[in-house]
C-alpha cells in the first residue's frame, strides 16, 4: 500500500442516511480527508446529495466509483445484501474499504469477503466504530486492570423505533431484521471483550417477533462463551434505548451509550460497598471520527491497521447467523 500524499480521497457508495448523518460529520471532524465522490443508482440523486452534503461529485455508477483512480478509500453504505459485492469489487480495485455493518449476509458470504480481503492491497474495516473510541479503550483498560474482577456477563441492548415498512431493515431480501441491524453490535462487543477463540464453543439461544415476511423485529438472545455469556436485546419496537453492563466477580461497569457515545455519555464503575465512579471518557463529538482518523493514519503510512474486519467478523457472523436461525428469521445465511 503506497501512502497517500494529500488528503485521503473518499468515495461513498449509496446516497445513504448513515453517510449523511454520521460518516460525513465524522470525516469533517477527523480532518485529513475529503469526500470526493458519491455514487447512486440515479444520477440526479447523486448530484443533489453531493451538493447538499459538500461532496465534490455525484455520479450514477457504483462500478465507476470503486474503480476510480482518483479515490483512496471507499465507504460502502448500502443495504446489507449489497455489502459483499461492492466491498469485494472495491478491494479488488485496490481501495481501502470501510463497509457498513454487518459486513455481509451470513457466515459463508462473510468468509468470501474476508478471503478477498486477506490478499488485498489495502485493509478492510467493518463499520463498528466503537472499538476506536476512547470510551471503549477505557473499558478495555479497566477490565485488564481487574476493576471488576473477571468479566462473567455482558448485558447489552440496542433498540429504536422503526415505523416505515419501506425501510431497508424491513426487507428480508436486502438483509433486514433487528438482529442484523442492531443485534450485531452486542455480538461484536462480546468478541472484543471475550476474545475470538471462544467462537467455536459458543452456545446460542434466541427468540424473536417477526413480520409475515420473516423479518425479525424484536429479539432476545443468549450466547454462552464457555463460562461467560452475552445477554442481548434488540429491536425496532421501542424508542431509542441502548446500554451495556459488564458484570464481573467484584462489580460492574455500566455504559449509557456503548456503541455511539458522545461527550455527555457515562461509564460508571460500580462495586459493592463503594461509591460509584462516573467517568465521561468520550472526547470526539462524532461517533465515526476516531475510526476515520485511524484509517487516514493507516493510509498515510503512519499507523498499522487495527480493528480490521479480519479480527472478529467471521466469528461474529457465525454467531449472528445462529441467532437468526433460532429466531426464525427469513433469509439468514444467504
Ligand atoms: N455504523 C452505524 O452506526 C450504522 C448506522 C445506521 C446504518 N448503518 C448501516 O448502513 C447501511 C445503510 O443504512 P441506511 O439506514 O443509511 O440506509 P438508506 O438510507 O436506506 O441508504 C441505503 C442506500 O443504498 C442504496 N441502495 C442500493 N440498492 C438499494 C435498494 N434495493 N433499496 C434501497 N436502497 C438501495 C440507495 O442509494 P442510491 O439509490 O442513491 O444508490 C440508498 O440511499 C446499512 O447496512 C446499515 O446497517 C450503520
Amino acid at each position: 500500500m503506497t501512502p497517500s500524499p494529500g488528503p485521503i480521497r473518499w468515495g461513498i457508495v449509496g446516497t445513504a442516511n448513515i453517510a449523511r448523518a454520521q460518516f460525513l460529520p465524522g470525516l469533517r471532524e477527523a480532518g485529513g480527508g475529503r469526500a470526493a465522490v458519491v455514487a447512486s443508482r440515479d444520477r440526479a440523486r447523486a448530484e443533489a446529495y453531493a451538493t447538499a452534503h459538500g461532496i465534490d461529485h455525484g455520479i450514477a455508477d457504483y462500478a465507476a466509483l470503486v474503480e476510480s483512480p482518483h479515490i483512496d478509500a471507499v465507504y460502502v453504505a448500502l443495504p446489507n445484501a449489497l455489502h459483499a459485492e461492492w466491498t469485494i469489487r472495491a478491494l479488488q480495485a485496490g481501495k481501502a474499504v470501510l463497509c457498513e455493518k454487518p459486513l455481509s449476509v451470513g457466515a459463508a458470504q462473510t468468509k468470501d469477503v474476508l478471503d478477498v480481503a486477506a490478499s488485498a492491497a489495502a485493509p478492510l474495516w467493518e463499520a463498528f466504530v466503537f472499538p476506536f473510541q476512547a470510551q471503549h479503550q477505557r473499558l478495555v483498560r479497566l477490565l485488564a486492570d481487574g476493576a471488576i474482577g473477571a468479566p462473567a456477563e455482558l448485558y447489552s441492548a440496542f433498540h429504536f423505533l422503526l415505523s416505515n415498512p419501506a425501510n431497508i431493515r424491513m426487507d428480508a431480501a436486502l438483509g433486514g431484521g433487528a438482529l442484523a441491524d442492531v443485534g450485531c453490535y452486542p455480538i461484536r462487543l462480546a468478541f472484543e471483550l471475550f476474545g475470538a477463540d471462544d467462537a467455536d464453543d459458543a452456545q446460542v439461544a434466541a427468540c424473536a417477533a417477526r413480520t409475515e415476511g420473516g423479518v425479525d423485529t424484536d429479539a432476545a438472545g443468549i450466547v454462552w462463551f464457555g463460562a461467560r455469556r452475552l445477554l442481548l436485546s434488540c429491536g425496532f419496537k421501542r424508542s431509542f434505548d441502548t446500554f451495556t453492563s459488564v458484570l464481573g466477580r467484584d462489580g460492574q461497569i455500566q455504559l449509557t451509550n456503548p456503541f455511539h457515545p458522545g461527550p455527555s455519555d457515562t461509564l460508571t464503575i460500580a462495586a459493592p460497598n463503594a461509591d460509584p465512579v462516573v467517568e465521561r471518557p468520550t472526547t470526539d463529538a462524532r461517533s465515526f471520527t476516531a475510526a476515520i482518523r485511524h484509517i487516514h493514519a493507516v493510509l498515510r503510512g503512519e499507523a498499522a491497521p487495527v480493528h480490521t474486519a479480519s479480527e472478529y467478523s467471521t466469528q461474529a457472523a457465525r454467531v449472528l447467523e445462529q441467532l437468526q436461525q433460532l429466531a426464525g428469521s427469513a433469509g439468514e445465511g444467504r
